[in-house]
């Protein structure tokens, strides 16, 4: 479906504003500010402990901020618990994709969501109908398996990694959250990860990457958010950078640089 065609399509999918949030003495996330619109990958870069999974467990209503304002479409919403998040149209692919190794794709794809018969026929399974939009599914994205009944644990990352994808579609969100789709991934799977999210914003998604990878960010985001120790602090638009600014936003060199050349004025 066009997401354009869906009521308040203008304006951005998810809109997050000053959000806050800390585990005890730790600061994790300070005032950030994020939006996603239909169509649009924004990648969130930040070394490690700069807050990128606390925000997305907050998007995805397994964390709750302490302070701020999360909108969709426009709406203010709580989303105080992953069925919620679900609710609004959001969905996560955490990074251990949560696959059961021992079912095959299609089982994995309808996990909690099968597909039953009618009350009268004691709503058995109903596995052909599953399949089919199993092969529609992983049509749309270009996934390819030789086998939908293999199990699992027998496909490469990058498979499993396309089958957790098409998982998030099965509820047709708006919104994908991919918490580090490529790591651990060799360099053709990393590629056809990163043409799975250009399907994503094809199809008129918000996409919302979590990377560490440089080359992968700038492969696929139209937008970059940068956050260090809890705060945002850089954001650059598609070619509007350049590498060693990603570095510098996500290391804080930027800001050293900042503060010699503000003794040099002194
Ligand atoms: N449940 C928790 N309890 C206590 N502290 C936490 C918890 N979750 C995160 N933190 C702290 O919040 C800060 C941000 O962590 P977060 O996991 O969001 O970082 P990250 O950017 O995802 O890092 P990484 O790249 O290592 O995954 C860190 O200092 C972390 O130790
Ligand atoms: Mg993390």
């Amino acid at each position: 479906m066009d997401r354009d065609d869906r009521p308040g399509g203008e304006g951005p999918l998810l809109e997050l504003t000053r959000i806050s949030k800390h585990f005890g003495g730790v600061r994790a996330l300070d005032g950030v500010d994020l939006t996603v619109s239909a169509g649009e990958v924004v990648a969130l870069i930040g070394d490690n402990g700069a807050g990128k999974s606390t925000l997305v467990k907050i998007m995805s209503g397994v964390e709750s901020p302490d302070s701020g304002e999360i909108r969709v479409r426009g709406r203010a919403v709580r989303l105080d618990s992953p069925r919620a998040a679900a609710e609004a149209g959001i969905h996560t692919v955490f990074q251990d994709l949560s696959l059961c190794d021992n079912l095959d794709a299609v089982q994995n794809l309808f996990l909690g969501h099968e597909r039953c018969g009618p009350s009268w026929t004691g709503r058995r399974v109903r596995r052909h109908v599953m399949e089919r939009q199993a092969q529609q599914i992983l049509e749309s994205l270009s996934v390819k398996l030789r086998s939908l009944s293999a199990p699992v644990s027998e496909l490469s990352g990058g498979q499993r990694q396309g089958i957790a994808i098409c998982r998030a579609l099965i509820s047709d969100p708006a919104v994908v959250l991919l918490d580090e789709p490529t790591a651990a991934l060799g360099v053709s799977q990393r590629g056809e990860v990163l043409d799975l999210v250009d399907r994503l914003r094809e199809q008129g998604r918000g996409v919302v990457v979590i990377s560490h990878d440089i080359k992968d960010v700038q492969r696929v985001a139209d937008r970059i958010v940068a956050l260090r120790l809890g705060s945002k602090v850089a954001e650059f638009a598609r070619d509007g950078y350049a590498a060693s600014d990603l570095v510098g936003a996500m290391t804080g060199a930027h800001e050293r640089h900042d503060d010699v050349r503000s003794e040099e004025s002194r």
